[in-house]
């Protein structure tokens, strides 16, 4: 492992990395376009020049490899002139329109030239005009204009995507990146060009010009939109209710997890969070009637009792989701298996939607292994069909559907045969559906953006969403409503929050023993793996 001495400071760095790789292990930044580490190496854009001793020229740090002995400097005069140079070149012909661009705030372009460029500027001739604004895809506008020719786009859809849309063509200061002829960028994770392009080249369509982005906040959390779990920040903004219908989450971006998704995310989970602001249950409903929380528990506290003193609980049916939380699953476990012994599931026989051998996968749920290991998915637990027939056949008094649209699943018909012969049928959920409308009482539920928890991804990692901001209008976290049920049914239970019945989880059942939040931390952890894969305690 060479040692190396970078703006005086000495560092160990393993055999075959580069300067800008061992910069980095000391805290020390080397800026770059080219380079970005999910990607292979350019070396074209000369923003990262650093000086290393006995060589006459600069080098780039993203394409140098440490070497036993070798001092670079990183700061030094003879660098950052190089770097301002860089800059005035890649300057010449951008259009500097940033004042309307959708990049501006978060551009590489804009920040470097106030961290490393700085230069009184001495292009004054016209400059060469590129297309601008183009859809070239269902997701992202292409400015060529603004383009560094950086090529970490072409790569990423060579490498990555391996869809290969991307080329740059022509010579000189007419080169320009485009499609090649009869391409869209129209691939199922066309989204993270945008996050790689440094500058305003490539853009969201979705996103664009809904906010400026100094205006966000950001939250990190997980995908819910399969079993992959991939790392997210949810970006969103709170204090402009008057732009955008009041939506408040802008836009999704995946967050680095080395053991999940690395850098990326498909699109379909990130501009798939339409639902989280539009067409959301904000109101408790009984008959279809707006209501309140609390008539809605103490008559629903009141049916479970008495349904359950009827007939030993088997005549309570759960349909339990595995979009819901391990605590929150947790607690539907202890209360209505345990203390009511309802019958429960989170079996919901669902299509197995699109899948791929990247990040993609066919369980569009977030937490089916979570449900699994609790014991109320796979082998051991009833199909939610066996449990909707038995309350066909007037088995069951007492019926709880957490988010499912079951009208979608066992048609209209079956489910309002079911309003009518329940004598209580509850639906919890974040948006309205047929089942919703078909139910005695609805109780709006908090989207995973708005409540803390954890899902285990189809790999067995444990991982963490984070509550970025609080439930929409009237909704309520699903852990909060069933606690509150648990103490009116005189079964209160000793948790106050997420954390603390995760701590409970993490006692009762086998494959979480001994985790915290604070272990589980934000990258999530493993859980054994001979646990993770078969059904628990
Ligand atoms: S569009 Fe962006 S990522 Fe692609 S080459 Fe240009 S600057 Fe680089
Ligand atoms: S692969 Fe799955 S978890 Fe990852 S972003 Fe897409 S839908 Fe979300
Ligand atoms: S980042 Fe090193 S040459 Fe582009």
């Amino acid at each position: 492992m060479p040692t190396l001495t970078i703006d005086g400071r000495q560092v160990s760095s393993p055999d075959g990395s580069t300067v800008i790789q061992a910069a980095e292990t000391l805290g020390i930044f080397v800026p770059r376009y080219c380079y970005h580490p999910g990607l292979s190496i350019a070396g074209n854009c000369r923003i990262c020049l650093v000086d290393v001793e006995k060589n006459p020229k600069l080098q780039i740090a993203c394409n140098t490899p440490v070497a036993e002995g070798m001092v670079v400097h990183t700061k030094n005069a003879k660098a950052e002139d190089g770097r301002r140079a860089v800059l005035e070149f890649l300057l010449a012909n951008h259009p500097l329109d940033c004042p309307v661009c959708d990049q501006s705030g978060e551009c590489e372009l804009q920040n470097f030239y106030m961290n490393f460029g700085l230069y009184d500027p001495r292009f004054r001739e016209q400059k060469v005009k590129k297309k601008k604004a183009v859809l070239i895809g269902p997701h992202v506008l292409l400015d060529q204009e603004r383009c560094i020719l950086c090529s970490r786009c072409v790569r990423f859809t060579d490498e990555i995507s391996k869809t290969g849309e991307f080329g740059i063509f022509n010579r000189g200061d007419r080169a320009e990146l485009g499609l090649y002829p009869g391409q869209r960028l129209d691939n199922p994770y066309s989204g993270n060009v945008i996050d790689v392009c440094p500058v305003g080249a490539l853009t969201e369509q979705d996103f664009r010009f809904k906010a400026r982005v100094w205006y966000l906040s950001s939250a990190p959390s997980v995908c819910n939109g399969c079993a992959q779990g991939c790392n997210i920040d949810v970006h969103y903004v709170l204090d402009r209710p008057h732009l955008n219908d009041g939506a408040r989450v802008l836009r999704l971006k995946p967050r680095y997890n080395a053991d999940v998704n690395q850098w990326w995310m498909c699109d379909e989970g990130r501009f798939g969070f339409g639902w989280m602001d539009h067409g959301r249950l904000t109101k408790v409903r009984h008959q279809g009637v707006d209501s309140t929380w609390e008539p809605a528990v103490a008559a629903i506290t009141t049916a479970l009792a008495k349904f359950h003193q009827n007939g030993t609980g088997s005549r309570l049916g759960v349909i339990a989701s595995s979009q819901l939380t391990n605590e929150e699953l947790f607690l539907i476990r202890d209360l209505f298996q345990g203390a009511l012994r309802a019958r429960v599931t989170a079996s919901v026989p669902t299509p197995p939607g699109y899948s791929d051998d990247f990040l993609i996968k066919a369980d569009k749920n977030p937490n089916t292994l979570g449900a699994r290991l609790l014991g109320l998915d796979g082998p051991s637990a009833q199909e939610a069909a066996v449990i909707v027939d038995a309350a066909l056949q007037g088995q069951i008094d007492a019926l709880w559907v957490f988010g499912h649209d079951l009208a979608k699943l066992f048609g209209d018909e079956k489910i309002e045969e079911l309003s009518r012969k329940l004598g209580l049928f509850v639906f919890s959920g974040t948006n309205e559906n047929a089942t919703a409308s078909r139910s005695h009482w609805v109780l709006p539920t908090a989207a995973y953006v708005e409540k803390d928890g954890t899902f285990v991804n189809c790999h067995g990692r444990v991982q963490r969403i984070g509550r970025a901001f609080p439930p929409l209008s009237d909704s309520r976290e699903d852990w909060s409503i069933l606690l509150e049920i648990a103490r009116q049914l005189n079964h209160p239970l000793p948790w106050k929050n997420p954390k603390e019945i995760f701590l409970g989880l993490a006692q009762a059942v086998a494959p979480f023993a001994g985790l915290s939040y604070e272990q589980i931390g934000l990258h999530g952890v493993d859980l054994p793996t001979a646990a993770a894969g078969t059904a628990a305690s």
